[in-house]
């Protein structure tokens, strides 16, 4: 059995084992729809070969209104129908995902109280929900059943529920959120249990998938592996086709997809353990973004299929590539979360830091088309200068490189998870015939005979905040990076990071217990928070022995000996201290490099100093007008 041969599901044939899982995209309508936004979207993977799509979930009932652009099955059949013809061009199956996310919601949309099975305040925003009723719980049921025919009967392939992350169905399941004494909680499955039947007796012989947390981290009283071995040949029993295997539970939402942080992969030992006691389809799920890793969990009888979800979000076409033998040409997720976790205050919607194009379908246009050539030079080999020599290429114009290092890949290739997809499009370029010149400065007379010249050289150190009377006594956090900046073998290492982002954190992480972080805000990396990456960044400093001053401004960096001394101000109380240590960092904001000429047109950091994704946007876009 091979992850790109045809799955039995059911009554159905998938075309391949490749998953695109249930997501918040933030794509749907105000009237709580699917939109063509949508349609784009998930026609995109189906062209690319996806063998299994899951829609993002539609909340079975009114009670369940978790996010602001949440689908709510009842309002859903038309786009539904609209979706699946879309669709169905393609041989992928496609699902509907029901959901309820019960106690883990929010009433700050339909403003009524939270449903559960009983009153366990939800983790991040506190809310303590209503203890369900009998009749509460009747009627969600028949909301899931309701639910199920909308699906079908407006053209889906099937149904899943889901009882993983977030989810009603998962809270009856779990000693952690399940407290009740009538036949609800003496029975903890009873809930699943119905649903499934009830599912199952309306809509036929139609695909019932469900989506378990099989384990939530959580021993003291939630679903452990050994108890998810039995539960899901209990549950499987009541009429289920498939299966995902997921873990997580209400203390630990960013465990079902972290970040590069943990390993790829982990949920491959419980999912072998369920399908080795399950005679369905069983889909490994969590941080599978690699090609072999998933190709090898279905040869190896790990399981059926390979939920890679954000793989897709990164290459759409992911599966076509691996089944033409392509998968050097796969563009690579390389699990920032920065950009496909939507569920934050700015309530973007689901794009790709390496993809930008992702969730924007209907609007991008089609980057590769091929124009006149011209001959293109680039200066810098940044994300920025990379991705521009990449889309230039395939556009079929001549394209040079000019790199003032020795390598490629500018800042991302030493900081944060970006050296994967650096590394990536460097290889690209050059199997493009992309030519590049390292160790060469251009200045405002040279464009090399070029028609056109895009200038890609990034950020600079910015101006320092704070008294730095000899500026040799702060070092640039992107020489230490770099290597090019050597810090000394012993003493504190002090790191301002008024930015909270990745880079500080994992040069404090990588010194320990040299490194004191000083921070503005009232918590290390408070950027991390929409990466999912926070409460464990915190963890993993203190683990690492990494002190945090919290709240605190640096007034000044004065060389004192070999070390420094840094005086650094409370925010709150205006109290200042006095720390000396043998080195400074600072990790602070930057400035665009100075722009060489009028001629160049500066592309992503040079204009303004953001993130990968700003640099591969506008690469695009900077080519794409030429
Ligand atoms: C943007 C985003 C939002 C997600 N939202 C949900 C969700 O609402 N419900 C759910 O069960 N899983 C959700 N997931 C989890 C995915 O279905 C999938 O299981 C997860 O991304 C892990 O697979 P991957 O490592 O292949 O990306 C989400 C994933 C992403 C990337
Ligand atoms: S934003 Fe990052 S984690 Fe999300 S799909 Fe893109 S590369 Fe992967």
């Amino acid at each position: 059995m091979g992850l790109l041969e045809p799955v039995d599901i059911g009554n159905c044939q998938a075309p391949n084992g490749v998953m695109f899982g249930p997501h918040v995209t933030n794509l749907g309508t105000d009237e709580r729809t699917f939109s063509d936004q949508h349609i784009a979207y998930y026609a995109r993977r189906a062209h690319g070969g996806c063998g299994v799509i899951v829609l993002e979930g539609m909340s079975v009932h009114h009670s369940d209104w978790p996010y602001e652009r949440a689908p709510l099955a009842s309002h859903c059949a038309e786009s539904l129908n609209e979706l699946t013809a879309a669709l169905h061009q393609e041989k992928c199956l496609i699902i509907a995902s029901l959901d309820h996310s019960g106690g883990q919601g929010t009433s700050a949309y339909h403003q009524q109280p939270l449903w559960a099975p009983s009153r366990v305040p939800e983790v991040n925003s506190r809310e303590v929900p209503k203890w369900m009723e009998q009749a509460d719980i009747e009627e969600v049921i028949a909301g899931f059943v309701n639910a199920a025919r909308i699906a079908v009967s407006s053209g889906c392939d099937g149904v899943e529920i889901n009882a993983g992350q977030h989810s009603l169905v998962r809270q009856f399941l779990s000693g952690l959120t399940n407290h009740r004494n009538d036949v609800w909680g003496e029975d903890k499955t009873l809930f699943a249990r119905s649903i499934i039947e009830k599912v199952r007796a309306a809509i036929g012989d139609a695909i019932i998938g469900l989506r378990l947390s099989c384990d939530e981290l959580a021993p003291w009283a939630g679903i452990t592996p050994d108890m998810a071995v039995e539960l899901a040949p209990q549950l499987a029993a009541c009429g289920l086709d498939y299966l995902v295997v997921v873990r997580g539970s209400i203390f630990s939402v960013e465990k079902t997809r972290p970040d590069f942080h943990e390993p790829e992969g982990f949920n491959t030992d419980i999912t072998q353990r369920v399908q080795a006691v399950l005679n369905i389809p069983v889909f490994l799920q969590g941080s599978v973004v690699q090609p072999h890793m998933a190709m090898q969990a279905v040869e190896q009888g790990v399981c059926a299929g390979v939920e890679m979800t954000r793989a897709q979000i990164a290459d759409p076409d992911l599966a076509n590539k691996m089944l033409s033998g392509g998968t050097a040409k796969i563009r690579p997720c390389i699990r920032c979360n920065q950009t496909c976790q939507v569920r934050d205050a700015r309530n973007p919607i689901v794009t790709c830091v390496v993809e930008p194009t992702s969730g924007h379908e209907s609007t991008d246009p089609n980057w590769y088309t091929q124009v006149a050539s011209k001959k293109v030079a680039i200066i810098g080999a940044g994300p920025a200068g990379l991705e521009a020599a990449y889309t230039a290429a395939r556009r079929g114009h001549l394209v040079e490189v000019f790199e003032q290092r020795n390598s490629a890949g500018g800042v991302a290739a030493f900081a944060g998870p970006g050296a994967a997809f650096v590394h990536w499009l460097y290889e690209q370029c050059l199997a493009l015939s992309v030519q590049f010149h390292f160790g060469v400065c251009v200045d405002e007379a040279t464009n090399h005979g070029a028609d056109v010249v895009l200038q890609c050289t990034g950020s600079r150190p910015g101006v320092p905040t704070y008294a730095l009377p000899d500026h040799t006594a702060a070092i640039d956090v992107v020489d230490v990076m770099n290597g090019s900046a050597a810090l000394p073998e012993s003493g504190d290492i002090i790191l301002h990071d008024p930015i909270g982002g990745p880079i500080a954190i994992a040069l404090a992480q990588w010194l320990g217990e040299r490194a004191m972080l000083i921070t503005p805000d009232n918590i290390a990396g408070n950027e991390l928070s929409r990466s999912g990456d926070l409460a464990p960044a915190n963890v993993r400093l203190a683990q690492r022995g990494t002190r945090v001053v919290k709240r605190a401004l640096v007034r000044s960096v004065i060389k004192s000996g070999e070390g420094v001394s840094v005086e650094v101000q409370d925010r709150y109380s205006g109290e200042t201290t006095t720390y000396g240590a043998a080195a400074f960092i600072d990790c602070g904001f930057r400035l665009p490099t100075e722009h060489i000429s009028t001629r160049f047109h500066l592309v992503g950091d040079a204009v303004a100093p953001r993130t990968v994704l700003e640099a591969v946007l506008e690469a695009r876009r900077a080519v794409f007008m030429l």
